[in-house]
């Protein structure tokens, strides 16, 4: 790998910092209070408080780019978000979960779900991610493809011996051996079971397989063809489309905004 591929460039973020008179807000401390939804019930303490006491006319809420995070294009794609703004673990588990699909000669919509399967872990929110999953995507995929990202939340709690899925002994390590689903997800994965694109979703439940120690890099672009068939890549970039999700690209370009 060169020291300018794409994956070069992402593991090294931080030369990615300009002088600050790049950013908005120059001269002032840009103080960044945490979104809630990661703070609440964790036991670490809420700067809400303490932040508003310091704000002045040096400290303010950072609005704008962050310049501690590579700098999003104009108008970003899809592969923008993987490369600048992805988790590593996410990053690589979705590119190898799409490449053994694609290995396994499957469908190439198949393989774009397993592509965009966990896409609300990269950089948006763990919780239910199925569902956010398959809500950021819904505008510019099949409907098929955000089907089956939502509800492989569900099924991944259910063996189907059919295709040689079982239970994830990662489930057992992660959750505990007793952990029982909750209802609303074990209603989720009876409808999706009796489901015409019941095996879409079950397929990225099968390559849905997690390598915690570094696996060989696997360049997205690969899958630039797939995601130009299947993805509709709007002319004005993710986030600034105008589209019913928009806002939630918005929110991983601008992580850090006050408001
Ligand atoms: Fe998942
Ligand atoms: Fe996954």
């Amino acid at each position: 790998m060169s020291d300018d591929s794409p994956l070069a460039a992402r593991s090294q973020p931080v030369l990615n910092i300009e002088p600050d008179h790049d950013y908005p807000q120059a001269g002032r401390r840009r103080m960044i209070l945490p979104s809630p939804i990661a703070f609440v019930g964790t036991g670490a303490p809420f700067p809400e408080m303490e932040l508003l006491a310091q704000m002045g006319p040096d400290a303010v809420f950072m609005m704008g780019d962050n310049p501690a995070l590579p700098r999003m294009p104009q108008k970003p794609k899809l592969l923008d978000f993987f490369r600048l703004r992805f988790g590593d673990l996410t990053f690589r588990h979705l590119l190898s979960s799409a490449k053994y699909a694609l290995d396994a000669g499957q469908d190439e919509k198949v393989v774009l779900a397993c592509l965009l399967h966990d896409i609300a872990n990269g950089c948006l929110i763990r919780v239910d991610h199925g569902y956010w999953g398959a809500q950021l995507i819904a505008p510019y995929v099949d409907e098929e493809v955000a089907w089956a990202v939502q509800k492989h939340q569900a099924l991944r709690y259910f063996a189907d011996e059919s295709v040689g899925y079982a239970y994830p002994d990662s489930y057992n390590k992660f959750f505990g051996p007793d952990y029982v689903p909750p209802e609303y997800i074990r209603r989720e994965a009876a409808e999706a079971r009796n489901h015409r694109w019941y095996m879409s979703s079950r397929m990225i439940t099968l390559y849905d397989l997690y390598f915690f120690e570094k696996s060989d890099p696997i360049d997205p672009e690969m899958f630039a063809d797939i995601i130009g068939r299947h993805f509709k890549q709007p002319e004005e970039g993710l986030g600034f489309d105008g589209s019913p999700t928009a806002h939630m690209w918005r929110t991983m370009i601008w992580p850090n905004n006050f408001l």
